[in-house]
């Protein structure tokens, strides 16, 4: 929708009787017509994240771009990369956030134009970086576990400071019927995760050239339990 507009654009800076006024008036009424409502807002921040998400850097900047020649808030679209870094790369890239926030403070200092090349660069890294919802769904465990527990008798009645002794000790770090609790899985561990063997073979056979994914020799996920009727 937008090719439009800067074909004039490009048709009426190389004619002679250039007239910026018009030119800006034109842009701002493609502005106006190509993205104005919320549901743009909410749907193309959403790609934006699903395309990082998925790990596919050129949707994710064609988003990018759509919102910031919409005229978006690089802001608003960065408070969105920042929750994106630790909730989808999280742990498995631990440079993701600290470079998300100092995107956010460019975009907030800078502005744009300029900061749209730091929510580039951070969009490109966000999309390329291995990503990991260990520690978001630890936390979601977490305070599943924190809501359904109001008990906390037993905690801290006696608690050794460990760095006091020359050997380990145990202390109870935890309300005594969470003792076993594990909120933080191990890497790796898909045992809860879904398996759906027609989103795999339309994966193989899209992506990966028809053949079998690697993971399928060495994962191992209760299939039986995650099949769809
Ligand atoms: C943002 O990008 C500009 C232009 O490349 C650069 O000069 C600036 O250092 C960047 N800001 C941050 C915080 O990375
Ligand atoms: C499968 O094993 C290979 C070789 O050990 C490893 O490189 C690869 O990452 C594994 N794939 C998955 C999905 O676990």
């Amino acid at each position: 929708m937008l090719a439009l507009p800067f074909l004039f654009l490009s048709w009426l800076l190389k004619a002679r009787d250039f007239d910026e006024a018009k030119v800006l008036t034109l842009l701002r009424r493609s502005v106006a017509t190509s993205y104005d409502t919320s549901e743009d807002h909410y749907n193309m921040i959403s790609a934006l994240h699903k395309s990082v998400r998925g790990s596919q850097p050129d949707a994710a900047l064609y988003w990018l771009a759509r919102m910031l020649t919409g005229g978006e808030d690089p802001v608003y679209i960065c408070r969105r990369m920042v929750v994106c870094a630790s909730e989808d790369i999280g742990l498995a890239d631990n440079h993701a956030l600290p470079l998300a926030v100092a995107t956010l403070h460019a975009c907030q200092q800078i502005g744009m134009p300029e900061c749209r090349i730091n929510l580039s660069h951070l969009v490109s890294y966000l999309s390329e970086a291995p990503k990991s919802t260990r520690s978001y769904e630890a936390y979601k465990r977490a305070e599943a576990a924190a809501l359904g527990e109001s008990d906390s008798s037993g905690y801290g009645k006696s608690y050794l400071y460990n760095p006091d002794y020359a050997h380990p000790v145990l202390n109870a770090y935890i309300p005594p019927q969470l003792q076993d609790a594990k909120f933080l899985k191990k890497a790796g561990d898909v045992s809860d995760k879904m398996w759906d063997e027609d989103a795999l073979t339309t994966w193989e056979h899209n992506v990966n050239g028809g053949m079998p994914w690697e993971g399928r020799t060495n994962i191992s996920v209760d299939k039986s339990e995650h099949e769809l009727p």
